[in-house]
């Protein structure tokens, strides 16, 4: 059991693969529940969808090993630790700034991707580990985000949003960790249902027209209101005859203010 103030043993390395590929690792050769590895640089780091998460110096990108009791809900923890990241983003951020996860667990600030979330179950030999790994744009200038400025949510970063601002990492990873272990403990205490009140009190597209493409498939985008996620952590969307659908898989390319 992992209480909200849980202190985890930190495993630090200056350059890996990829945390989650690490933390599976040790996973496998006994490590407890509530591991963090942390990296300064990845050079393979993985994002969802088959994409690669470019992880330069100036970023925070760690890996928490959890073992759900239930491993069929594992896609729970994807929408907790969205929710953690988002809240933990919202209290480092002036208060001004609009903070608001995006399905499934994006952090977005002013409509641009701070961070995102890439969760992933081990094998069937050891089902019910999970590793939630976090990708932040913390100290990253322009140069470095540059590349995803035509991204349908283009990156920013801490330092984006606060001009002239350098962030202490070790202090983001802190707020974070302690928001995730919170929410984690909640769940364990209370189950899903806590956390999808919390998800949906934090997401700012509630209620908006959004469209939803799957890149796995050609089918074009689908359109309709965002009603919300269901017991699943899948996102509900309403059609213009108000019947409501729940999505698995896709991602929110644009949203009608
Ligand atoms: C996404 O938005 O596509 C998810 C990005 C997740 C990136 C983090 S960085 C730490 C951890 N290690 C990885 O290889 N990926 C995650």
């Amino acid at each position: 059991m992992i209480s909200a103030d849980f202190i985890p043993e930190i495993k630090r390395f200056p350059v890996v693969d990829s945390t989650n590929t690490k933390a599976k690792a040790i996973a496998k050769h006994g490590a407890k529940e509530g591991t963090v590895i942390v990296a300064e640089t990845q050079t393979a780091g993985r994002g969802r969808g088959d994409h690669q998460w470019t992880s330069p110096a100036g970023g925070l990108y760690f890996s928490v090993l959890l073992f759900p009791q239930e491993a069929s809900r594992a896609t729970d923890l994807s929408i907790l630790a969205g929710v953690a990241v988002t809240q933990a983003v919202k209290e480092i951020l002036p208060k001004m700034k609009k903070v608001s996860v995006k399905w499934p667990n994006d952090c977005l600030v002013e409509e641009k991707k701070i961070g995102g979330i890439l969760c992933e179950s081990l094998s069937e030999e050891y089902h019910n580990i999970c590793v939630v790994g976090v990708g932040l744009n913390v100290n990253l200038g322009a140069e470095a985000l540059a590349p995803f400025q035509s991204n349908k949510f283009p990156a920013t970063s801490f330092a984006n949003e606060v001009p002239g601002g350098n962030f202490d990492l070790e202090k983001i990873l802190n707020v974070v960790l302690r928001k995730i272990f919170t929410m984690y403990a909640l769940y364990q205490q209370q189950g899903f249902e806590q956390v999808r009140f919390l998800w949906e009190r934090n997401c700012q597209f509630l209620g908006k027209k959004v469209e939803l493409k799957d890149s796995g498939t050609q089918a074009a985008p689908i359109a309709g209101k965002f009603v919300g996620i269901d017991d699943r952590g899948a996102l509900v969307l309403s059609n213009d005859r108000g019947e409501q659908r729940a999505y698995h898989a896709g991602e929110i390319t644009c949203y009608w203010p």
